[in-house]
């Protein structure tokens, strides 16, 4: 096995697929893209942004489609809702305004056909430039003390290679998700041994993959290599199958929460969990959670 290891390259690329119809939210996906659904009072998608900011990342490439300009409109500066903050007097509004639209650094690029995840990261390639990157997939919501992508850079920074992050999932979940099989080489840390995207038996182990990855460049020759697989769709999983014949591949059991807020339950249960955090909300949000008649 030829392994190539990225130590020195310091990762500051993040990929944010945002091309998806959204069809498990409608009506609601109608007319607004799903990553601007609101968890407590802020889009979904500047929560995953608000994480690579944190773990370091400086580049953000999102990757939108038909109907998406409204994720577009968010990250930028909304010069005539600042000037009316300004004269009402709001400032604290408005630097939150500001700090949206100063987070990072924004880059679109579209996806102009539903071809899958693996798709969508490989028409990066250009914006990519044979580096390492990190890639976030905005329905997996993350609480965690460290951010959870940045355990991850850790892990990187340690073993090199791309690396991904898992939790354990019940068994009667694993169909749902890529499931790899592992061996333990440190605290939370597994060398990835094979990989399975959504199992209908046999799972190989009950570690799930989450939405968060680093994946070196050698990526998009996997990529290119890989054929429709669930769905029809070119799934990043069976890449990261044929990119681990090349090089090692490790997973990182992070620490934290994590909220499928691309499921309607698992978005209720963020809301709510989010919105118990925030000091000037708790209180209420407890007694009225106390009084329902369940
Ligand atoms: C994608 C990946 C899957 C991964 C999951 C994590 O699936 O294909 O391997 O486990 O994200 O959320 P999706 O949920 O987009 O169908």
């Amino acid at each position: 096995m030829q392994t190539v290891y990225y130590p020195a390259m310091r990762i500051k690329k993040a990929v944010f697929p945002a091309a998806g119809f959204g069809t498990r939210f409608l009506p609601a996906t109608k007319a607004i893209p799903k990553e601007m659904l609101p968890l407590v009072d802020k889009p979904l998608i500047q929560y995953s942004v608000e994480e690579a900011k944190a773990s370091g990342l400086e580049d953000i490439i999102i990757v939108t489609g038909m109907g998406k300009t409204a994720i577009e409109d968010h990250f930028d500066t909304s010069f005539e809702l600042e000037i009316l903050l300004e004269e009402r007097g709001k400032i604290d509004l408005l630097s939150l305004m500001q700090d949206v639209s100063n987070m990072v650094h924004f880059s679109y690029t579209r996806q102009k056909k539903p071809l899958g995840l693996g798709h969508a990261i490989g028409i990066t390639k250009n914006l990519i430039n044979d580096e390492p990157f990190a890639v976030f997939l905005g329905d997996d919501i993350i609480d965690s003390k460290v951010p959870a992508m940045r355990q991850m850079i850790d892990v990187y920074d340690r073993f090199g290679g791309s690396v991904l992050a898992v939790q354990k999932v019940a068994k009667t979940q694993t169909h749902l998700y890529g499931i790899i099989k592992g061996e333990r080489v440190g605290p939370r840390v597994y060398r990835v041994l094979d990989l399975v995207e959504k199992p209908k038996a046999a799972p190989p182990s009950d570690m799930a993959i989450i939405g968060r990855y680093i994946l070196t460049p050698e990526i998009f020759g996997a990529l290119d290599a890989t054929k429709p697989g669930k769905g029809g769709e070119i799934q990043l999983t069976d890449a990261l199958k044929i990119l681990l014949k090349k090089q090692a591949i490790y997973a990182c059991e992070f620490e934290g929460t994590r909220y499928d807020a691309g499921d309607k339950l698992g978005f209720l249960q963020a809301n709510i969990a989010f919105a118990l955090k925030r000091p000037d909300m708790r209180n209420d949000l407890k007694r009225f959670l106390k009084g329902l008649k369940l």
